[in-house]
């Protein structure tokens, strides 16, 4: 099955997708971290989506489904895939349901709802690590050791699109289009909604006990 973990920026989609994948096994795949690994790499992809992504804008469909089509044909992704970060228009989640009706496989989303004022804090907290991508922050997750990552030791940076500017742009550009997803799947009966608010753990154990409603690990 495909858990589609919707959630505006800055939400904990990374955080709780990371967690709940390690706990079922199921693969985590980041339409955002795989941007970030084409942007790394100087791919002609990711130079096209680099613009975008720092202007706070979304990456064209036509490009973000190219991409995730591919990554979903990959073996590990035969199993239970929690989405995070796609779709993130309804396009895409169209695409996502033509790609995978045929063949049986269920889709159903989650949204972690969080306040406004939140999700701004939760950003500018942020730290990731410049090598594995694990996210961290200055207060809620703290590294064991101040700005290396705990699990690969490498220093931890700002992500170029958390600066104050850019996530004023992402919030403006990009709520409208998460409500119409999420719409998407509620009119179809397959949308669950998680209270995002409150500590990391408290928040995984919300989500995890309605990934278990849905079957996530089966
Ligand atoms: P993407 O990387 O997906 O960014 P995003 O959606 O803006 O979300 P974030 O990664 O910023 O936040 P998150 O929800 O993962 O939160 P996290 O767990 O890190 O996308 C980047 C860009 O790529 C987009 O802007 C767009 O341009 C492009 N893009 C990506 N997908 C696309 C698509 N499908 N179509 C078109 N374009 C696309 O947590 C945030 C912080 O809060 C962390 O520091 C964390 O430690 C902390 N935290 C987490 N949970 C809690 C909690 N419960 N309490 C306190 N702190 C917490
Ligand atoms: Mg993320
Ligand atoms: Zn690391």
């Amino acid at each position: 099955m495909i858990l589609v973990l919707l959630g505006a920026p800055g939400a904990g989609k990374g955080t709780q997708a990371g967690m709940l994948a390690a706990a079922t096994g199921a693969a985590h795949v980041a339409t955002g971290d795989l941007f970030r690994a084409e942007i790394a790499a100087g791919t002609p992809l990711g130079l096209a989506a680099k613009e975008f992504i720092d202007a706070g804008r979304l990456v064209p469909d036509e490009v973000t489904i190219g991409m995730i089509r591919a990554r979903l044909a990959e073996p590990d992704a035969a199993g239970t895939v929690i989405l995070d970060g796609f779709p993130r228009t309804v396009a895409q989640a169209s695409a996502l349901d033509e790609a995978f009706g045929a063949s049986g496989r269920t889709i159903s989303a989650v949204l972690l709802e969080v306040a406004r004022a939140d999700l701004e804090a939760r950003i500018t907290g942020r730290r990731v690590c410049a090598s594995c991508g694990r996210s961290y922050h200055l207060v809620n997750k703290p590294p064991q050791r101040a700005g290396r990552c705990d699990a690969c030791d490498s220093p931890l940076v700002t992500r170029s699109d958390d600066a104050p500017e850019t996530v004023a742009a992402r919030l403006a550009n990009q709520l409208e289009s998460l409500a119409a997803v999420a719409d998407h799947y509620r009119t179809s009966g397959r949308l669950r909604v998680v209270d995002g608010s409150g500590r990391i753990d408290a928040v995984g154990g919300r989500l995890a006990a309605a990934a278990a409603e849905i079957g996530t690990g089966r």
